[in-house]
Order: C-alpha cells, then structure tokens, then sequence
C-alpha cells in the first residue's frame, strides 16, 4: 500500500513539473521569434475581427467598420476578385462552424497602394448580405482624423490568426499587447516607412504580428477613452518579433477621408458606431434597489435636462414626459416599500 502511495505520489510530481514546462513554452513572454508572444482570445473581446478568405481559407484579417463595410489591407485583395473572397465573422474560433460567412459585394482597394513600399495598404470590402449586431460582432471605432501624438495611445493590443510559435495556422484568435514606437525611433529600425505608416512592438522584440495575420486591428485606447480604437491596420515587418524590428502597420488616421469618400461612392457611406460611454457591468444589477433606481432617476433627469437644452420644440414636450414617468416611478417604489 505503501509503496503504491509513494509511486503514485513521484507520478503526480512528474506530471506537475511537465505541465508547467509545457505552459511556459505555449505562452512564450519574450524573444519568440514568431501573433509572436501572444495568447488566446476570449469570446466576444474583439468583436470586430473578421477572417477574409479565399475560397474559404483565411488568408487574412479584417475588422468591422459597418454593417456594410470591412477594412482590410490592400496587399491581402488586390489581385482578388470579389466571388472568390468571403469574410467570416462573430466567432474566435476558425475550425468550429460557429461564425457566420458574408460574401463581398465589391472590392476597393486603395489607389494609392504601392506595392514595393507597401504605402496606403488599405482596402474596403463591401459585403453582402448587411451584418447583424450582437455580442459577437460589433463595429470597430476608428480615430480622428488628425495627427497622431503616439505617447497617449495605451495600451495597445493586435491580434489574428496567424502564425504563432507553435502553430501555422491556430484555430483560436490570438491577441498580444504591444506598444507604439515613436516615428522618429522607428525609422532606424525600419528605415522604410512613411508618415503614413506607424510602428509598435519592443526594442527587444518577443511580442509582434506576423503572417497572416496582415489587415487585422492594431487598437489601442484612446487618451480619454476606454474604447478601444483601430490606429493601424497589419502591413508588414522585417521577420516576425525579432529585436529592433517592430510590426509596421497603415497609420489609419491618414485614411479616414478615404473611407468615407470610398465608401461614400459606393452609395454606402460608412456610418461610425456610436461610442457607448455608458457600458453595462457585466453583474446583474437589482433593478429595484434604491442606488439603482437613483442611477436611473439621475440619468433620466440628465438626459430629460439635456434634451431641453440641446433640443427644442416637440423634444422638450418629450423630456417633460420622462421627468414625469420619472416622479412616477419613484412614487410607486414608496408605496411599495
Ligand atoms: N505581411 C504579413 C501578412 O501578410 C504581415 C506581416 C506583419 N509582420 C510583422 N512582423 N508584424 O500577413
């Protein structure tokens, strides 16, 4: 018997030390030289990440601007008709048939895109049918269109499905968080971009986009936003998380214009989610509890008072009805308490 314990007891030491080895190894921090560095997604954090596919392989990312509208990078399409490509969405993981598959409508690369420097790598897929909202999949916000002050965007996260360390093609959407280089700084170490690309990584590498993953989100939050923002779109990069070579991505800021006039042509102008400043808590809350019925009251009164400044007319006869559904249903909480 005893004997038996002590085996089994050396048995499950073996079996922990394994584990743990084999967990460092899958979710590598630094110097990999491979979404490089990265982990697995969870379901519904990037509800905007789109798969764009060649006769149903990914080829490469996407995010959601629209319900009418996926940005892409001009390198992953441009020889591509559009009935060859298709974009699959509202789901983390590629191998279940969990998602669902648009067609694309149109194509619209940009006509500035150069495929020796890789500038305006940037294309629009117009898809079809239009995309239903849900948890799954939500329009991206997209940032102003002026320059950028990379300092005061962080953190900063990229993410996709392709190769990683130990896989080529993983099935789960992988994320890694990054941050942007100083354009000045980039330059030596990427002597070839523009004013209209933007660098992020590390100096020691580690952590870094790689193929596949091309056309997909670099997002960050904004200086006094909790959203997260599309500042870059997966273009390229010397290797993949190697030192003192960071991704390179289009610097979205220099073509909002373009998406709004392109899209605009098509007869479809793009039209930006508004930003949901107030987001729910993922906990239940009591509807009918005092703070919460204060929470609603105030919100109500704050809207109610909005409303009459900013709005005239038939609106303010709106707001005034809300002020009274308000009294009204703090009345009859009293009663009922
Ligand atoms: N061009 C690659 C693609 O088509 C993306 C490369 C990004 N490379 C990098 N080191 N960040 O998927």
């Amino acid at each position: 018997m005893l004997t038996f314990y002590i085996l089994l007891l050396l048995l499950s030491i073996k079996h922990s030390t394994a584990g743990s080895a084999e967990k460092t190894h899958q979710r590598p921090k630094r110097l990999n030289p491979q979404i490089i560095g990265g982990s697995d997604s969870r379901p519904g954090d990037w509800p905007w990440q789109v798969s764009v596919q060649k006769d149903k392989t990914h080829i490469c990312g996407g995010s959601i601007l629209d319900s009418w509208w996926v940005l892409t990078a001009a390198h992953c399409v441009r020889k591509l008709r559009a009935d060859h490509i298709s974009v699959n969405m509202g789901t983390i993981n590629l191998r279940r048939n969990g998602g669902e598959r648009h067609k694309v409508a149109e194509v619209r690369v940009h006509p500035d895109f150069n495929l020796s420097t890789f500038e305006a790598d940037a294309a629009l897929l117009q898809v079809k049918p239009r995309i239903k909202f849900s948890q799954s999949q939500d329009p991206v916000l997209l940032p102003p269109d002026e320059e950028m002050d990379t300092s005061s965007w962080a953190p900063c996260f990229v993410i996709g499905w392709g190769v990683t360390r130990n896989e080529k093609r993983p099935a789960i959407l992988q994320e890694v968080e990054v941050e942007l280089i100083d354009w000045q700084h980039c330059q030596k170490w990427a002597p070839g971009i523009t004013e209209n690309m933007v660098c992020a990584g590390f100096e020691e590498g580690g952590r870094d986009a790689c193929q596949g993953d091309s056309g997909g989100p670099l997002m960050c939050q904004g200086p006094n936003s909790e959203s997260w923002i599309q500042i870059g779109i997966v273009s390229w990069g010397s290797g993949c998380g190697e030192s003192r070579s960071p991704g390179v991505y289009t610097l979205l800021s220099k073509y909002v214009d373009w998406i709004k006039n392109s899209t605009s042509e098509a007869g479809k102008p793009y039209t930006p989610r508004r930003e949901n400043t107030n987001k729910p808590s993922r906990e239940e809350s009591d509807p009918n509890s005092t703070p919460e019925l204060m929470a609603i009251f105030r919100r109500e009164m704050n809207q109610s008072v909005a409303e009459s400044f900013t709005i005239s007319g038939s609106c303010r006869i709106r707001a005034f009805l809300s002020m009274i559904t308000v009294t009204w249903r703090i009345l009859i909480y009293m009663i009922d308490e």
